[in-house]
């Protein structure tokens, strides 16, 4: 079992009695949350849980060097953020404000009972997709998060342009990119030179993840990725490399952790 020394426990008042009764009320945990009275929700996959906790150990060490223990004052809004595993850990860093959202209210409730078991008053969830927040709707947010996401969307630049509107200082993008294949090329009616770029891979979607019910998803090269992360306004990106006895997912970039900054 790898277990991130990144992740911190969540402290309680509870007894241990309670927090079990709490966690027992939900079905299908999906991520590993332990607290300081001992309990911890259980998973049934054990390799999802080495993916948290290796995405975990990539993300944290880089944001707490990022926000250098200035957490106070840090706006975060975690798209997509499931059961709140990440968001709950911003928030006992000490953000001043963390909004997490996802289309899925079965995945909320059980972010909003690990913030009442935890007490984190500085959280809060909401039920919304990406593409209808409007502008000016929530703000900026001096970091994102966007976790686990783009793999699943049909419209990957669109959704970047929306998490660029979102972002004032950082984003952390994480994602299974498409494997590099020779580059694409294209003619364009009178223009008869010959364009090279970059390749997308289009997929049948995984009907757990996706909105509504979306039939393909669009999935671009890693090489892709940095050019519509630029071309959406992010201005520094960098890539976090992990070594190689990390998820071979990672050490290999088929699963890629990003920080995409704002000047
Ligand atoms: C693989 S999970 C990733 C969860 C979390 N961010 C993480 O990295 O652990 C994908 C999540 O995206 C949510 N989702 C899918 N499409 C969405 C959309 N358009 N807007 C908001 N959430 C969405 C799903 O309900 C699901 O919780």
């Amino acid at each position: 079992m790898y277990t991130s020394k990144s992740i911190l426990n969540l402290q309680t008042n509870q007894s241990a009695e309670q927090t079990e009764a709490a966690i027992k009320k939900h079905d299908g945990w999906f991520y590993k949350y332990n607290f300081s009275n001992g309990i911890s929700t259980n998973l049934d996959n054990e390799l999802i849980n080495t993916i948290h906790q290796t995405r975990a150990d990539i993300i944290f060490p880089y944001l707490d060097e990022f926000f250098g223990g200035k957490w106070k004052g840090v706006k975060c809004l975690d798209i997509a953020c499931n059961q709140g595993w990440f968001a709950s850990q911003i928030a006992i860093r000490g953000a001043s404000e963390v909004i997490g959202f996802d289309i899925r209210n079965e995945h909320l409730n059980k972010a909003n009972e690990i913030k009442e078991i935890a007490n984190l008053q500085n959280i809060s969830y909401v039920n919304k997709n990406l593409f209808d927040i409007k502008d000016n709707e929530f703000g900026t947010f001096d970091l994102t998060l966007f976790l686990g996401l783009l793999y699943h969307l049909e419209n990957p630049i669109g959704a970047l342009r929306k998490v660029r509107s979102l972002t004032s200082k950082m984003c952390v993008i994480e994602t299974q990119v498409t494997r590099t294949m020779p580059n694409s090329q294209i003619l364009n009616g009178a223009d008869t030179s010959l364009k090279t770029g970059s390749s997308i891979g289009v997929y049948t979607s995984d009907k757990n993840h996706v909105q509504d019910d979306l039939s393909i998803v669009i999935v671009p090269t890693l090489d892709a990725l940095y050019q519509m992360l630029y071309a959406v306004g992010f201005d520094r990106i960098y890539l976090a490399v992990p070594p190689k006895a990390m998820y071979d997912q990672y050490s290999d970039f088929d699963r890629v952790i990003l920080f995409a900054q704002v000047l």
